[in-house]
């Protein structure tokens, strides 16, 4: 039974660091508790609870965890302890007993296949007292026991559609961290996607760590997945993110050339431009693979523009081999992109190796990658001005009078008329560029959809 009024309603405070995932899960987290009774708080100050969802795939993750939370600690003790602390999140996953020795007054933590179980663990860390730790992976799949998703999330809105991932790349935590590949069943994906465009959302974003590995059994994959979905009306785009080259087959390249809905902009990680590290970081493909397959999606989608990750310094990259990144990205052409310094991430393979490369050189490598890479953007922008592109507006811009949305290839866009054109798209002729965004006038003060 709901408790949502009066002076039943509780509090609920979270913090979110990390990944698009994250955001989700924040977000079905607060759902899974508002039969509880907690309504969203703006603020921690308090809050009846607070949760932490933290991210755990480079840098001093646990380092941040325990200085944020000595801070909550702090508000902690200003309810007289009533407020429940939980850490929710990939930190939690890999270090959750630790967290526990190093911060006894956290009541609850919790990996990310765990946070159906929510009201269960508050209702026992309100009775017992003590903390609850839930990092298993559970054997019932999370998404059978998550009720439909209620946050409103506005004109632009994600969906996971698949979590965990089977890859092992040598670096990386995830496979630790969220577990094995698990794709949600197609008919609950399209519920959900039918609920949020009930909500006002015209663009749905299909979200996983390795999302084009997702298989809907007999149906087939992430290709016939996006032709159900654009199906439904008022959804006028899609995207999804994050890919691995390995998984990106025929289905899903045809679907960029008959989706007219699938927007022209894919993020498809490479990390790497070198073989050699390639074959260290176990992607199971060459430079080449990529190459091929980005020419495969132009065939499909001539327009079609790429993002990427790359990491720099991956133990046993020599300057030939960072060279070889740097001429991919040269021939590629990447209008947008995330560059990454290696860091070691405990229990990885990469994290054992004997070739560490020194903290400096990958500073001096990340600069010039990130230079290259700033420089491609640039170039892309300044080639959009004088152009007429469809522009989904999702709220105010940034001036008064302004109001902003996204480009099919994600940039931002700021133009000056009415808020009546929020949730439409309407054609845009871009006049300038600045630094994260673009500026524009408005073809005609018309909807085209
Ligand atoms: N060090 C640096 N970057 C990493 N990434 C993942 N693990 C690490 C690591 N240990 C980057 C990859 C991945 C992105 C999400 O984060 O580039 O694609
Ligand atoms: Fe990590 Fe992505 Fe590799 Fe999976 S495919 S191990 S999530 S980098």
């Amino acid at each position: 039974m709901s408790v949502m009024n009066g002076n039943n309603l509780k509090r609920l405070h979270v913090i979110t660091w990390g990944c698009q995932m994250n955001v989700y899960d924040s977000g079905r987290m607060a759902d899974v508790l508002a039969p509880l009774g907690y309504g969203p708080a703006a603020e921690p100050d308090g809050a009846d609870m607070i949760i932490l969802n933290t991210c755990h795939i480079r840098d001093k993750a646990a380092e941040k965890v325990f200085s944020e939370l000595g801070r909550l600690r702090g508000l902690k003790e200003a309810t007289g302890g009533r407020m429940i602390l939980a850490v929710a999140g990939c930190v939690a996953q890999a270090e959750g007993a630790e967290i526990l020795r190093r911060a006894p007054y956290v009541d609850i933590v919790l990996g990310p296949q765990t946070y159906h179980r929510l009201p269960e663990m508050v209702a026992r860390a309100s009775r017992a007292g003590n903390a609850v730790i839930e990092t298993d992976f559970p054997p019932e799949d999370k998404f059978d026991h998550l009720p439909e998703s209620l946050t409103p999330q506005g004109v632009t809105a994600f969906l996971t559609i698949q979590e965990g991932c089977d890859k092992f790349c040598s670096f990386c935590v995830v496979p630790y961290t969220r577990g094995a590949e698990q794709s949600r069943p197609a008919e609950a994906i399209l519920r959900e996607a039918r609920h949020l465009v009930s909500q006002g959302a015209r663009e749905i974003t299909l979200l996983g760590q390795n999302v084009n590995a997702w298989h809907g059994g007999e149906t087939g994959g992430l290709g016939r997945l996006l032709r159900d979905l654009a199906e439904i009306p008022g959804l006028l785009r899609l995207r999804y993110a994050t890919s691995h080259p390995r998984d990106m087959n025929d289905e899903l390249i045809a679907a960029h050339r008959d989706i007219p809905a699938l927007m022209p902009f894919l993020h498809l990680p490479v990390q790497s431009g070198s073989d050699r590290i390639l074959a260290a970081m176990n992607r199971r493909h060459t430079a080449d693979d990529y190459r091929r397959i980005v020419d495969r999606l132009h065939d499909a989608r001539p327009d079609l523009a790429l993002s990427s990750d790359f990491i720099v310094g991956h133990p046993g990259e020599t300057p030939a081999d960072f060279e070889a990144t740097m001429s991919l990205i040269r021939e590629i052409g990447f209008p947008q992109a995330y560059s990454f310094k290696y860091s070691p991430r405990p229990g990885t393979p990469a994290a054992g190796a004997g070739d560490q490369v020194p903290e400096a050189e990958k500073d001096r490598r990340l600069q010039v990658l990130q230079a290259l890479l700033r420089e491609q953007q640039t170039d892309f922008n300044a080639a959009c001005v004088g152009l007429e592109l469809p522009v989904l507006f999702s709220g105010p811009g940034r001036h008064p009078g302004q109001i902003g949305g996204r480009s099919p290839f994600l940039q931002a866009v700021h133009v000056t008329g009415s808020p009546h054109l929020i949730g439409h798209e309407s054609m845009v002729r871009i006049v300038d560029i600045r630094p994260n965004s673009l500026s524009g006038t408005l073809v005609q003060e018309r909807r085209i959809a």
